[in-house]
């Protein structure tokens, strides 16, 4: 009896330990590691990535595949947009409760230039510059779409080509069960016009960052989202970002290897209404309880 419970007692202080293990090692991933260039701090003496080697860069973006490609309107002076500054960001806020309206092509296409579009490019097609920041301009990200609810598209899977700024069909209808698993089983996202999901390439940034560009990668799609919040609000639109992603069975949706390339951040956006609004602050009834607000 007495021995099973010191075999319990060390089970549980071994268990502890590797949790605090795996807990330093996430600490440890968001430090800048020490640079190499620095010969005292030099964990990699003679460290050179594959863009200091001489290797050839990896293409910007990835090439259709042979889908129907449906060119994306850009005539966005013509949507109706809130250009206070001030107000949008103001308003921004995350959303979760739809209503069934559809959204226009041109939206969607606003949406998908303020959050991928390329605006010009860097010497001899060395980088994109487009409407969000990255590091190094690697842009190392590829947006994929299930697309629910969308006037002039049908339901799909879709990739988005950003210098073609068109989406391109890999399959069509959308399956409820596959946008559920995808999510975690965050059922609300069913209702969704379209649910945005993102996947790092990550050689675009290794080539030219190597054992330093996981940290920026990171970094890096929050810019992404928050231009998709910022876009969103200015249009009358409600996004959620969710890092509450599976992988294996995003990646299985829009046919990915999973290794040089995988999802691991999502957005759905939808309609919303005032109504949305109450519903959307019954998410957070249960603080009523404890401090005595409901509001998000
Ligand atoms: C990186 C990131 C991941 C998130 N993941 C989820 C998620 O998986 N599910 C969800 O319902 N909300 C998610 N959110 C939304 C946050 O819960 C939300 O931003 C937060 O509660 C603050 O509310 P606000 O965006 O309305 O200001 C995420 C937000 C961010 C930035």
């Amino acid at each position: 009896m007495q021995e099973q419970i010191l075999n319990g007692t060390a089970a549980q202080s071994a268990r502890e330990e590797e949790i605090r293990r795996i807990i330093q090692a996430g600490r440890d991933f968001i430090k800048m590691p020490p640079e190499a260039e620095e010969e005292e701090n030099d964990a990699f003496p003679g460290y050179k990535t594959d863009q200091e080697q001489k290797k050839q860069q990896p293409p910007l973006y990835k090439r259709a595949s042979g889908g129907r490609v449906t060119p994306l309107p850009s005539d966005y002076g013509s949507l109706a947009l809130n250009n206070s500054i001030l107000s949008v960001i103001f308003a921004r806020k995350s959303s979760r409760i739809y209503t069934d309206e559809p959204i226009t092509l041109l939206q969607l296409s606003f949406l998908l230039w303020a959050t991928q579009g390329v605006k010009s490019i860097r010497g001899n097609n060395y980088a994109t510059l487009r409407t969000v920041p990255c590091g190094g301009a690697r842009h190392e990200f590829e947006c994929y779409l299930a697309v629910r609810n969308v006037e002039g598209l049908v339901p799909g899977y879709y990739h988005y080509m950003p210098d073609r700024h068109a989406l391109e069909l890999l399959s069509e209808g959308c399956q409820d069960d596959d946008i559920n698993a995808s999510l975690c089983g965050q059922r609300w996202a069913l209702k969704a016009n379209v649910v945005m999901y993102y996947s790092v390439i990550p050689y675009r940034a290794e080539w030219r960052y190597g054992i330093y560009a996981h940290r920026t990668i990171l970094i890096d799609a929050g810019h992404i989202t928050e231009n998709l919040y910022i876009a969103c609000s200015a249009s009358g639109l409600g996004t959620c970002a969710v890092a509450a992603v599976d992988t294996a069975v995003s990646d299985r949706m829009f046919a990915l290897d999973g290794n040089e390339e995988y999802i691991f951040y999502a957005a759905p956006v939808g309609t919303v209404s005032p109504v949305s609004e109450k519903e959307e602050a019954e998410i957070y009834a249960f603080l009523k309880d404890e401090k005595g607000a409901a509001s998000p």
